[in-house]
């Protein structure tokens, strides 16, 4: 599944890597009062109202999208696939540090049926959608370094249900390293990224050293995405 991402060469942002500096960043746009406070946004912050105007639309994180019972129930049914693997640590290169991974085609009735709602409110009518689901388990210690996912693979959508843990997603725009939008995904949120923030932005999710939201620290624990994507048409 790594195949379906590629790591963004702008991984070497230091700035980022430097939690003093981002909560520096966090905090100075605190104080100018960033739209997220304007417009009661509890899950969006970023560098600038520009760059927020720019992904307005496009991003999307819908707290307590499932229940702790559905939580339940998708972990069950996820264990069972990733118990056999070991978390992956050791490839420098890798897009992803700390994790391990599996697909699922078939669901029970009750994950089929919290699938089926992702599906009806993330993607288009009609959509063609890849048809094994992505789960993927970061250990607490584990990150997802900045990449866009291919677009020889996956369409303009990608959905995901966080399990166990709060974390922070970060997008940067390609074509400036500088701005920066955070998006707080809540543990039991589905988060949608689509057509400009999939395509023209990088995104990641922060280690624990660096993971914070608007200047709030976001403690990591072990985390599990199950992550639908579309086909690219
Ligand atoms: C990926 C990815 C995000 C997540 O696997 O390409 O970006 O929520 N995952 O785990
Ligand atoms: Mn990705």
């Amino acid at each position: 599944m790594t195949l379906l991402i590629r790591v963004s060469k702008q991984g070497q942002r230091k700035a980022f890597h430097n939690p003093l500096l981002y909560r520096f960043l966090s905090e100075s746009t605190d104080l100018r009062k960033g739209p997220e406070s304007k417009e009661g946004c509890s899950w969006l912050y970023g560098s600038s109202q520009e760059i927020l105007s720019v992904v307005r639309g496009h991003v999307e994180v819908r707290h307590n999208f499932i229940s702790e019972e559905e939580e339940n129930a998708l972990f069950k049914e996820v264990e069972t696939g990733l118990r056999k693997k070991r978390y992956e640590f050791d490839h420098w290169d890798d897009a992803i540090h700390g994790y391990r991974e599996t697909e699922r085609l078939q669901w029970g009735l009750k994950c089929e049926s919290i699938l089926k709602r992702v599906r009806e409110v993330a993607f288009p009518e009609g959509s063609p959608l890849l048809g094994p689901i992505h789960v993927l388990d970061l250990d607490r210690e584990g990150y997802i370094k900045p990449h866009i996912d291919s677009v020889k693979f996956c369409g303009s959508t990608i959905a995901g249900l966080s399990l166990l843990s709060d974390s922070v997603m970060r997008l940067v725009p390609e074509n400036k390293s500088t701005d920066w939008v955070d998006l707080l995904l809540s543990r039991r949120s589905l988060y949608i990224l689509k057509d400009d923030a999939r395509f023209k932005f990088t995104h990641e999710i922060l280690k624990e050293e660096e993971s914070f939201f608007s200047g709030r620290k976001v403690p990591r624990h072990r985390r599990i995405s199950v992550i639908c994507r579309n086909l690219p048409v």
